[in-house]
């Protein structure tokens, strides 16, 4: 599995795991905005030349807000997101990120197994956050991901695994 810096020409397979994965998915210009600007990363893990997933967010400060992450249904619980959310969270290092945080929804089992397991903390809720069944989020920290402990924990978890970045 590679990692890369997600492409305008990722999208229309991107939009597919989209569709299928959120109750409320961006849409395809979305996307697109977010691609344009600056402060964000968004990277693409791509098995046998087909995008098996992806995320991104937005580098604010020293800090990154993850917006999106998201495996096609096929290849969960292979660890994927595992690798890919560890490799993504060493790579920003790079650009003086410090702090990780999200939203996730109150039921989500596997994205809330997920975080914790890269060792996010829930911190709070966020009550009627979710405009289509007016669902809490769970609001998610990580701590300082430059202390030692928790570089060592991205580099275990990542496997080694680097994102390939071809826009510079
Ligand atoms: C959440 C998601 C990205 C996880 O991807 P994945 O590649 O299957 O995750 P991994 O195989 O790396 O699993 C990582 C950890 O997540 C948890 N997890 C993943 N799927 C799970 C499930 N079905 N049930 C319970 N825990 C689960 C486990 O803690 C797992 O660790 P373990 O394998 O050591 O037990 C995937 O389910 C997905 O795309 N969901 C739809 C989109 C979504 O909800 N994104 C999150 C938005 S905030």
């Amino acid at each position: 599995m590679i990692f890369r810096i997600m492409r305008p020409e990722d999208m229309p397979e991107v939009m597919a795991i989209e569709r299928e994965a959120y109750s409320l998915p961006w849409s395809e210009a979305a996307y697109l905005e977010d691609l344009t600007h600056e402060a964000t990363v968004y990277i693409t893990a791509e098995e046998e030349g087909k995008v098996a997933g992806y995320m991104g967010g937005w580098l604010i400060f020293d800090e990154v807000h993850i917006t999106t992450v998201a495996v096609r249904a096929d290849l969960r619980r292979k660890g994927v997101a595992s690798v890919m959310l560890a490799a993504y969270l060493d790579h920003i290092l790079n650009y003086g990120t410090r702090f990780a945080t999200l939203e996730v929804r109150i039921s989500n089992v596997p994205a809330i197994g997920l975080y914790r397991k890269l060792g996010f903390k829930a911190v709070g809720v966020r009550e009627h956050y979710y405009c289509d069944n007016d669902e809490a989020a769970v609001i998610m920290w990580t701590s300082d991901m430059r202390d030692g402990s928790f570089a060592k924990h991205l580099k275990e978890l990542s496997r080694g695994a680097e994102i390939e970045d071809t826009r510079n």
